[in-house]
C-alpha cells in the first residue's frame, strides 16, 4: 500500500496561506527522528535554528554555531522530512561580514544542508544581503524584533518595538525587507498589537513567536513546548506535552530494571541452541 502524502510544502504555500487567511505553523527541528515525527505531524515547515546552539549544544546563546553545524544538523533533517518546508538559519557571522560571505553561506546551506531556504536575522542594515541571496535564487526568511544573534547589543533576551521609535523601525524594517524579497518573516517577543499591525500591512506572511495570534503564523522551538528543555520557560511557551518528564520516567524505569536485573527479560533476548552451546562448554 501506498502511503499517503500531503503535498510538498514550498514557498507557493506561504504565499497561498497568507491570502487565503490560513495560519501556517513552524517548529524547529535539529536531527532526523525529530524531523519525521514534525513531518508525520503535517506542520507546514521546520526550522533548523540556530537554537541548536542553546538547545542541543548547550551554549548560553547562539552565537557560537558554525556553518559546519548548521550543515551537519540541516542534512540529518532534510533526510527526515517529506512534506514540511526546510528553512535553514545562518549562523552569527556566517552573513553580517559580506554580500559575498552571505550568498557563498546560503549556497552552502542548500548545497551541502540540503535546505530549501534560509533564514537571517536583521533589520534594515541587511538589505544588501537579502537581496542579493534572492538573486541568486535562494528563497529567504527574514527576522527582527528580539534577534537572538545581537543579544549583546540588546542587553539580554528582551521584548522589541515598546516605544514608539522603536516599534516605527521594526515597521520600517519589515516593509523594507518585504521589499527586498524575503518570503516570510520571524516576528520574535514583539508586541502583539505591534505585530497584528506589521501582519496586515505586508503581502507576505508573518510567522510569531512571542509576538501574539495576529502574525500569519507560529513558530516554537519543539523542546520548549514539549517540556523538554530545563530551566527558564518564556512567557510566549505554552506547554503541549510532558515529554521531558517522560524521558526521565522512562530513563529512571530504565536504570531500576537493569540493576534489578529484570531487563533484558527473555523476550528481549536471542537464543541460540543447547546442542552448540554444550560443544562451547566442551
Ligand atoms: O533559532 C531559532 O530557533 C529561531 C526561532 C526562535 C525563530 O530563530
Amino acid at each position: 500500500m501506498t502511503e499517503k502524502r500531503n503535498m510538498k510544502n514550498t514557498v507557493i504555500t506561504f504565499k497561498n496561506a497568507k491570502k487565503a487567511g490560513k495560519k501556517l505553523t513552524m517548529l524547529t527541528a535539529y536531527d532526523y527522528s525529530t524531523a519525521k515525527l514534525v513531518d508525520e505531524a503535517g506542520i507546514d515547515s521546520i526550522l533548523v535554528g540556530d537554537s541548536l546552539g542553546m538547545v542541543c549544544l548547550g551554549y548560553e546563546d547562539t552565537c557560537s554555531v558554525t556553518m559546519e553545524d548548521m550543515i551537519h544538523h540541516a542534512k540529518a533533517v532534510a533526510r527526515g522530512t517529506k512534506d514540511a518546508l526546510v528553512i535553514v538559519d545562518m549562523p552569527f557571522m556566517s552573513y553580517q561580514t559580506s554580500v559575498y560571505d552571505a550568498v557563498v553561506n546560503a549556497g552552502r546551506l542548500i548545497k551541502e544542508g540540503h535546505g530549501q531556504a534560509v533564514k537571517l536575522e536583521g533589520g534594515i542594515d541587511m538589505i544588501p544581503q537579502i537581496e542579493a541571496i534572492v538573486k541568486a535564487s535562494i528563497p529567504v526568511v527574514g527576522h527582527i524584533g528580539l534577534t537572538p544573534q545581537s543579544v549583546h547589543v540588546m542587553g539580554g533576551f528582551k521584548v522589541q518595538g515598546k516605544d514608539e521609535a522603536a516599534a516605527r523601525k521594526l515597521i520600517k524594517a519589515a516593509k523594507a525587507l518585504e521589499a527586498a524579497g524575503v518570503f516570510a518573516l520571524v516576528l520574535e517577543c514583539v508586541p502583539a498589537d505591534l505585530a497584528t499591525y506589521i501582519s496586515s500591512i505586508l503581502t507576505i506572511p508573518t510567522i510569531g513567536i512571542g509576538a501574539g495570534a495576529g502574525c500569519d503564523g507560529q513558530v516554537l522551538v519543539y523542546q520548549d513546548m514539549l517540556g523538554i528543555s530545563r530551566g527558564f520557560t518564556p512567557k510566549f511557551v505554552k506547554n503541549f506535552g510532558n515529554v521531558g518528564e517522560m524521558m526521565v520516567e522512562g530513563f529512571k524505569q530504565y536504570k531500576k530494571e537493569v540493576e534489578e536485573g529484570t531487563f533484558p527479560s527473555k523476550e528481549h533476548t536471542f537464543s541460540i541452541s543447547t546442542e552448540v552451546m554444550d560443544k562451547l562448554y566442551g
